[in-house]
């Protein structure tokens, strides 16, 4: 029988190139999004079916997994990977603006995970891919709630994997460096707070270096090739590190004193790119 995987953020980027990876090794692609009247390419693709969802309605969320049963026998993977980035110099953010960032990217993902778990316990199987981030295991200047947003899913992700773990649901992590998708354009959120002065040569040097870091970057085809891998290797394995460096510098945060690591990233994040 054809396996089912259930994805946020299909829009764009790492989600819809995982949608169109996974259809083309023949799964049934649930690919899910805000604003599916915009979407036309893959509509067309036989094998994938689009469902709207914001991660942070409640409406969506308490009707989607009623409606994906109805479409499909069974859903095997759910992949959550909708997110977004909410950058700048700490002070210069709102309470809202730190509601916002960890609605989308950390209780969005427990929320919906939580709709997915009696499906997964009822058919005895299922697994939770959750898309994190190298910045998940370290930090960056400047990505303080992005940073402690992937931090947390981090700390939910390894820890949930325990109580799932007698009803055959597995977690998994991806872990991506430096993709080139949308993230770094209308997906990265800057703080305009304009009364707060002082930051504005360290913002601007350490944000163009990360734009022009992802303009360099491999496309998200590498990230669906983790993906799939992670669905289907059949390990007992929880993290994938994926993209240019993102083992290396995750081997490196392992060995190195964390002192010496987090300078120099700090040094290498104000290099001129
Ligand atoms: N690109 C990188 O360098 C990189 C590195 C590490 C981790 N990641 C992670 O990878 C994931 C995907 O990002 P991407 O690189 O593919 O960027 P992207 O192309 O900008 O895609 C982000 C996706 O998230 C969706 N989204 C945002 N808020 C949402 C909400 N409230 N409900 C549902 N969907 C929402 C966006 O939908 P709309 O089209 O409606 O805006 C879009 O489809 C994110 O979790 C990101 O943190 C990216």
């Amino acid at each position: 029988m054809k396996k089912t995987i259930f994805i946020t953020g299909a829009s764009s980027g790492i989600g819809r190139e995982t949608a169109k990876y996974f259809s083309e090794k023949g799964w049934n692609v649930a690919a899910s999004m805000r604003s599916p009247e915009k979407e036309e390419e893959l509509k067309a693709i036989e094998g994938i079916r689009i469902y709207k969802l914001d991660v942070t309605r409640k409406e969506d969320l308490n009707t989607i997994v009623a409606t994906i049963q109805a479409d499909f026998p069974t859903i095997d993977v759910l992949f959550n990977n909708a997110g977004y980035g909410a950058v700048g110099a700490f002070e210069k953010s709102s309470p809202d603006e730190v509601k916002q960032q960890f609605d989308v990217n950390v209780f969005g993902v427990m929320d919906l995970t939580r709709e997915f778990l009696p499906v997964f316990r009822e058919q005895g199987h299922g697994m939770i891919i959750n898309t994190s981030s190298v910045i998940g295991r370290f930090t960056v200047p400047l990505y303080t709630l992005y940073c402690s947003s992937k931090w947390a899913l981090e700390g939910f992700s390894e820890a949930l994997q325990y109580e799932l773990k007698p009803f055959n649901i597995q977690v998994k992590i991806i872990e991506p460096a430096a993709i080139k998708t949308d993230f770094h354009g209308r997906s990265l959120q800057v703080f305009e707070n304009k009364e707060v002065q002082g930051y504005d040569e360290l913002e601007d040097r350490i944000l163009a270096g990360m734009k022009k870091r992802n303009e360099k970057a491999p496309g998200p085809e590498v990230v669906a090739k983790t993906v799939f891998q992670a669905a289907t290797d059949g390990k007992n394995k929880l993290r994938y590190p994926t993209g240019k460096g993102a083992k290396a510098i995750l081997l490196a945060r392992k060995l190195m004193p964390t002192s010496w690591f987090n300078k120099i990233v700090f040094k290498q994040q104000l290099e001129k790119q």
